[in-house]
């Protein structure tokens, strides 16, 4: 049985790779999917998809550091790509109640391949939200690459609950500033995306990079399963959804001010 690297009341995160632990977790455990997996995209061709995500994904003009880890699973050409995503999201299927909901971050380039992925998967296929970049540089001659989009699906038909959260058809959000992840998504749009689990229902994100889906749950009193392959980020989002439930926890060389002995 895979064992979590990291678990109190209301999170749970395993370090490893997100096939194998969706296959160890209990059928019908968790009320939505809400996922950032690697986009295996940034280029035109195949050549431009099997650079480092830094080269990828990081503009000179990008806030994001140099030393941030790169993140791995990123280099499948498209075909891959789309048989890839049907097969975790067949898994998290499985692991969704009946009802239940995926949301998968995707770009244009593989906008078609996740929405065949999702119904592959065995989901219903319910739409998608663009995430609006207001910061993008425009380019003449060309319409401006803005959005990202979430798709999302359901695990059957959609009970009609007149006490749950409405929520908007699209999000514009500028990518965060300081960021501990080359692709670390707004705390704010993932606030309202995580929304669309019931209250202490348990929201999945099957590569949660720097934690940012486990933070916003956590800020919204959601629980949260989340796995991730790189330990540097896989220790990141440790510390940011710890910190979220307001625990004290160390950075780095600095020791948390321990209250107690100084009394
Ligand atoms: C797009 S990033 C997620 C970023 C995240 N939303 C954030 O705000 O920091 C995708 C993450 O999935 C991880 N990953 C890629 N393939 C994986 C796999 N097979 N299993 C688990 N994690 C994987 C990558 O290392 C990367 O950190």
């Amino acid at each position: 049985m895979t064992t979590p690297y990291y678990s109190d009341d209301r999170a749970a995160l395993y370090r490893g790779d997100a096939l194998q632990v969706l296959a160890a977790l209990p059928s019908g455990s968790v009320d939505a999917v809400v996922s950032d997996p690697p986009y295996s995209s940034g280029g035109m061709v195949r050549g431009d998809r099997m650079q480092g995500t830094h080269a990828k994904y990081v503009q000179s003009d990008s806030s994001a550091r140099d030393n941030i880890a790169a993140f791995s699973g990123d280099n499948r050409d498209q075909r891959a790509y789309a048989y890839w995503s049907a097969l975790w999201m067949g898994e998290a299927l499985r692991t969704t109640k009946p009802g239940g909901i995926i949301l998968a971050f995707t770009d244009w380039r593989q906008l078609p391949s996740t929405a065949d992925a999702i119904q592959a998967g065995g989901w219903i296929w319910r739409g998608i939200v663009p995430w609006v970049k207001p910061n993008a540089r425009p380019q003449s001659g060309r319409f401006t690459a803005q959005a990202e989009y979430v798709a999302w699906g359901s695990n059957g038909p959609l009970p009609v609950d007149y006490s749950a959260a409405v929520l908007p058809g699209f999000y514009q959000a500028s990518p965060p500033r300081e960021r501990e992840h080359i692709t670390q998504k707004p705390v704010d749009v993932m606030r309202s995306l995580v929304k669309i689990c019931p209250e202490d229902g348990t929201v999945l994100d099957p590569f949660m990079g720097s934690g940012t889906t486990g933070v916003a749950a956590m800020l919204e009193r959601r629980r949260f399963i989340g796995v991730e392959m790189v330990d540097d980020h896989a220790a990141t989002a440790e510390r940011r959804i710890r910190e979220a439930q307001g625990q004290a926890v160390p950075r780095g060389d600095q020791d948390v001010l321990d209250l107690g002995a100084t009394a």
